[in-house]
């Protein structure tokens, strides 16, 4: 747990301020060339604000506010606050993805904290990277940290409708493709989809990570289910500038709170919110910065026993607005009962067990209970089999349950271009018995496994009243969208896993149940097309993009660079392709967790 208080002298600001010499000057002058007198911040900690805030993130625009609310937490407790712009990751503007970058926003995190005179710090996100990537970096430099999520937008609204982010987008343009809704209805939709700061308030990853980093200690208690436009919003924003500044004197940095335990907890939170698939991605990689190897089978195996009880869009029925009013995050946290370990630290110096006692569900059809679950188990559900030696994905409370055990033929896709082009055509050979399959689009491939996992549904199909079909890729899926989706296929078919070798017509089998994908083609079959299979050109010849496809870990792996993971966390298996890949790279093997800087 957390150390004695300390002294002035042992802050980690004080080698930039307190110690006499040049270097020390240069930053005491420069201080004051912004206006503050030394009485300010000389022997008090300096608080990193960092803030994901940009003219272009629409789910962060109250973050110029908040962070108003957070520093003058931070001055009322006797800290010294620094608001520092970082990545903002603007999930509908960035392409080709926001995944793409999440890496680069935690190694800007680590290195902003390493570089600069900060004792500790505010991450301010929501937006559905900036959460894992706020949290790995910060978890890797191990200063005291503390988490502030964005909160929910409100309610979507149009002609007396509640409309959910992402959810209503697919299912509004699957109606507007297949004739049933006008051009100007969907001009009215799209004017009331978004009418609040905050992020998605359907259980997207957003609300999934915000939910879970929640659940893992790291923010106030309760913090993650507040709309970002209630003005307790505002309050608990200036109530996590005080905790830090706390935080700092206790020397309470992440690694006493983050255990193997902790994460358990935020993978049960996940699984009862019917979470986003998402958050498997990233709460691997967050674990495994922590030196946890939490693994995709663990996941599995908490969903056999976590019931679905958050009854919210996609799976459900309602929106996060509604889970606030409904008790929240701590309500839910309470019905989950044993299923939750209680005895885990957290931010604010207490239990989680302490945070959530008192708890009460207000509204038992948002929040279930445990008699009267959504779904009684299996939020997500981990595939293996010939098809993804690795792993894959699907999440069962989000699909038509006649596709749980399903046989078709492959209808392949070889990218996403190719999918556009022909997904529509009339003399498609496809009935809703195939199996649609897409190629390249994972980590590597596509580059940075956009969220292209809910592939369409042929037009044809659509128009025959099809709404569901089994679909496969190596790419993700947004958690506002939903389906028979199979998602993270790893090894990913740009680096030679099976997924490259199905064809036209080939048989696919899935069962849910049995947590099988199988491709029902002969291993000498296999064999010889892997044997005739050409490596594509990896696309990044330049910039950031090459680093990326040189580093970035499978899937299954949580998809962080593996010079930046933390040794001790590997060991788990993987297929030969998956290794394969990993020997293209550079790699290194052996990263070290942060070192201090030398002040010269
Ligand atoms: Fe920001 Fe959905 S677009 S959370």
């Amino acid at each position: 747990m957390s150390s004695p208080r300390k002294k002035p002298e042992e802050l980690r600001s004080y080698r930039w301020y307190g110690v006499n010499d040049l270097r020390s000057f240069g930053h005491r002058s420069r201080t004051a060339q912004m206006g503050y007198h030394s009485s300010e911040y000389m022997g008090k900690p300096v608080i990193a604000v960092l803030n994901t805030w940009s003219e272009i993130n629409s789910c962060h625009t109250h973050f110029k506010q908040r962070v108003e609310e957070v520093k003058r937490g931070i001055w009322a407790a006797g800290g010294f606050p620094v608001e520092m712009p970082v990545s903002t990751l603007a999930e509908p503007f960035q392409k080709p993805t926001t995944m793409l970058y999440r890496n680069l926003l935690a190694m800007e995190t680590e290195e902003v904290l390493k570089s600069y005179p900060f004792d500790g710090c505010v991450l301010m996100g929501g937006c559905d990277k900036t959460t894992p990537g706020l949290l790995m970096g910060a978890i890797s430099m191990n200063l005291p940290a503390i988490y502030l999520p964005a909160g929910p937008m409100l309610r979507g609204n149009w002609n007396g409708r509640t409309l959910g982010s992402g959810s209503d987008t697919w299912k509004y343009w699957a109606e507007l493709r297949a004739g049933k809704i006008t051009e100007d209805e969907w001009k009215g939709i799209e004017s009331g989809i978004a009418r609040s700061p905050g992020h998605c308030m359907t259980m997207g990853t957003a609300s999934t990570m915000t939910s879970a980093a929640e659940s893992l200690g790291l923010t106030l208690p309760g913090f993650s289910s507040i709309p970002a436009a209630d003005s307790r919003h505002a309050q608990f924003a200036a109530l996590t500038g005080q905790r830090i500044v706390e935080m700092v004197w206790t020397d309470q940095k992440l690694s006493d709170i983050l255990t193997a335990k902790s994460f358990d907890n935020a993978v049960t939170t996940v699984l009862a919110m019917s979470g986003s698939t998402n958050a498997i991605v990233h709460l691997v990689a967050v674990a495994r910065r922590a030196g946890i190897n939490l693994t995709t089978a663990r996941f599995d195996e908490l969903a056999r026993i976590t019931p679905v009880l958050g009854n919210i869009r996609p799976a459900g029925q309602y929106l996060m607005e509604d889970f606030y009013y409904a008790g929240g995050l701590r309500a839910l946290l309470v019905e989950l009962g044993e299923l939750i370990d209680g005895t885990q630290m957290t931010v604010n110096g207490q239990t989680l067990g302490e945070n959530i006692a008192g708890a009460e569900i207000y509204n038992d059809d948002v929040i279930r209970t445990r008699a009267n679950p959504l779904v009684a188990r299996d939020g997500l559900a981990v595939l293996t089999g010939n098809l993804a030696p690795d792993g894959a994905v699907i999440k069962p409370a989000a699909m038509e349950q006649h596709l749980r055990k399903h046989r078709g033929p492959a209808v392949v896709f070889k990218d996403y271009s190719d999918m556009a082009a022909r997904i529509d055509s009339d003399d498609l050979d496809v009935t809703a018995d195939s199996v649609i399959v897409l190629q390249h689009a994972g980590p590597v491939g596509a580059p940075g496994m956009p969220e292209w996992g809910q592939l369409p549904i042929p037009q044809k199909l659509l128009k025959e009243g099809v709404r569901d079909m089994l679909r496969i890729s190596d790419a993700r899926m947004s958690g506002t969208s939903y389906g028979a989706c199979v998602l993270h296929v790893a090894p990913e078919s740009f680096v030679g896993g099976p997924l490259a070798l199905v064809k036209d017509g080939d048989i696919v089998e899935l069962d849910v149940d049995a947590r099988r994908l199988h491709l029902a083609v002969s291993d000498e079959e296999l064999a010889a097309r892997k044997a005739a299979w050409v490596p594509p050109k990896r696309p990044f010849e330049r910039g950031f993009g090459v680093m990326h496809q040189m580093h970035v870990t499978q899937a299954n792996k949580g998809c962080d660079f593996d010079f930046l993971e933390t040794p001790s966390t590997c060991g788990s298996q993987e297929s030969a392709q998956g290794q394969a890949h990993s020997a293209q790279g550079a790699q290194v093997t052996s990263s070290k967790p942060s070192t201090e800087p030398e002040i010269h």
